[in-house]
């Protein structure tokens, strides 16, 4: 008999989640507070970020952010290299598992990095994505956005810097603007989220968006 049959046993999919936003927007320090949230729904959770989250993944990370400079191509065929092992191996299977799924950026760096920022086609990164995720997409996709120069302040005071680090302002101001741009393109999906506030408030507008997932997952 069919799966359809016995929706009584098919397994309830996990939630899709992701970050992004310029350097130094501070998305990572609420991944934390977003998996207490989810964790105390009652769902299981996993944390992991892009690139990387496989063992692959992880070296491609390391060519693509300690590495000498690369072609612009070489740069978003080694990120969807990454990203196509991180899903088929990491994400797809714990989705249809049940369990939920925060990810540290995703394809819309794709499009903002690599198409915006470095001035590849958008329609080229599309063909990519395609085939990459076949159909899969972030349930919902926080955006967390700030003036460039304060994010570049930031990752300086925080001295842990990678290739996109050096990158000029004029270069992460079209990363910044894709991000928006592709926001107000999809409201149902992206929340942008203002990361210039104060921590506390950046998380209170962070928990009513988790807060509205839970809900509509029920
Ligand atoms: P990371 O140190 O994780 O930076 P951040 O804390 O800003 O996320 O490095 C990830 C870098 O990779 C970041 O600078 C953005 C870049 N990136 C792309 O250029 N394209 C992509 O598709 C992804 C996933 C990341």
């Amino acid at each position: 008999m069919s799966k359809a049959a016995h929706p009584d046993k098919r397994t309830k999919h996990g939630q899709f989640i992701t970050l992004e936003g310029v350097e130094g927007a501070g998305k990572s320090s609420q991944i934390d507070c977003i998996r207490t949230l989810i964790e105390s729904a009652g769902h299981e959770v996993i944390t992991t970020r892009e690139p990387g989250g496989t063992k692959l993944a992880e070296a491609i990370r390391a060519l693509l952010l300690d590495g000498d400079d690369m072609p612009a191509m070489t740069e978003l065929l080694l990120m969807f290299a990454a990203r196509s092992s991180h899903v088929e191996e990491r994400i797809r299977p714990a989705i249809e598992s049940g369990q939920w799924v925060i990810c540290d950026r995703f394809v819309d760096a794709s499009y903002a990095y690599q198409g915006a920022g470095r001035g590849i086609d958008a329609q080229v990164v599309n063909a990519l994505e395609g085939m990459t995720l076949k159909g899969l997409a972030p349930d919902l996709t926080l955006i967390f956005d700030l003036p460039v120069e304060v994010g570049f302040e930031r990752t300086r005071l925080r001295g842990q810097q990678n290739r996109f680090d050096h990158e000029e302002t004029a270069f992460m101001n079209r990363i910044r603007d894709a991000y928006k741009y592709r926001a107000a393109k999809h409201p149902e999906r992206y929340r942008v989220i203002d990361a210039s506030a104060p921590m506390k408030d950046v998380s209170a507008l962070v928990e009513k968006e988790i807060a509205g997932l839970i809900n509509n997952a029920k």
